[in-house]
């Protein structure tokens, strides 16, 4: 199976310039190598991406970093699911380190957007990892495991080909640090360990297991390939087009 590639470009491009530029860019990238048709997915800042979605290849596919879990109505300042699925998303990024650390974000509601998301149509990407302190003190599987638990409690079984579980270790995203390929294999294996004791094999075997964290042309063979990945989450790269799809057409090769 193909291997996805997804770009969280975080809080960038604070222009309709700096937009239109990175469009042109990405466009110009698309066009001119010859991209495979590996699944593309890019999420920028929900306010550009009705301008991302008017990008139109078969294998391109536009995501939200967040998502409140209600329909509509007074939540200051959020945005919820149908919004975004309105606006040409089809992915969403949710329980990322960055929203767990600022933002205070938890398990519980982390698994309540899984939920709305699902309900909505939209593909969660659900982020997990331990931070430097539980490494050190060997708590890695434990920590994944909580989270994950907690993450897909109550969600229908028949969902888990809908899912994206990415493993992102708190200390690798935007570090230049990363796990070996072996270390990310364990990791991979408990996820899916977990999958098959919630959900029964069946079920467990549709949900994709990415890695993200200090992704580039460099690592990308050791943290997907050798790893056995199906895919990656790339931050800081994704904001360079060249470089974004240069990883794409590495861990598809
Ligand atoms: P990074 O970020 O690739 O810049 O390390 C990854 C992420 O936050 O998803």
């Amino acid at each position: 199976m193909e291997k996805i590639i997804i770009g969280n470009l975080k809080m960038n491009l604070l222009s309709v310039v700096e937009r239109e530029q990175y469009l042109k860019l990405l466009k110009k990238e698309l066009a001119g190598k010859k991209i495979k048709n590996f699944p593309i997915v890019l999420c920028p800042p929900a306010i550009h991406l009705e301008a991302f979605s008017k990008l139109k290849r078969k294998n391109v596919f536009f995501g939200a970093q967040n998502v409140f879990w209600k329909r509509s109505g007074s939540f200051t300042g959020e945005i919820s699911p149908s919004m975004i699925k309105n606006m040409g998303a089809q992915f969403v990024i949710l329980g990322h380190s960055e929203r767990r650390k600022y933002f205070g974000e938890k398990d519980e509601e982390i698994n309540q957007k899984i939920s709305s998301a699902l309900r909505n149509g939209l593909i969660p990407i659900v982020c997990v990892g331990e931070t430097a302190l539980e490494k050190e003190k060997g708590q890695t599987f434990r920590i994944i495991s909580a989270q994950l638990k907690k993450a897909m409690q109550r969600i229908n079984r028949t969902k888990l080909n809908q899912i994206i579980i990415a493993y992102e270790p708190v200390w690798a995203v935007g570090s230049d640090i990363i796990p070996s390929a072996n270390e990310i294999m364990q990791v991979k294996i408990l996820i899916k360990k977990i999958l098959v004791e919630i959900f029964e094999k069946k079920y467990a075997n549709g949900a994709r297991i990415i890695y993200g964290g200090s992704v580039n042309s460099k690592t990308a063979k050791e943290t997907c390939l050798d790893s056995g990945m199906d895919g990656v989450l790339v931050g800081r790269e994704s904001l360079i087009p060249f470089e974004f799809l240069k990883i794409g057409q590495i861990i598809n090769s």
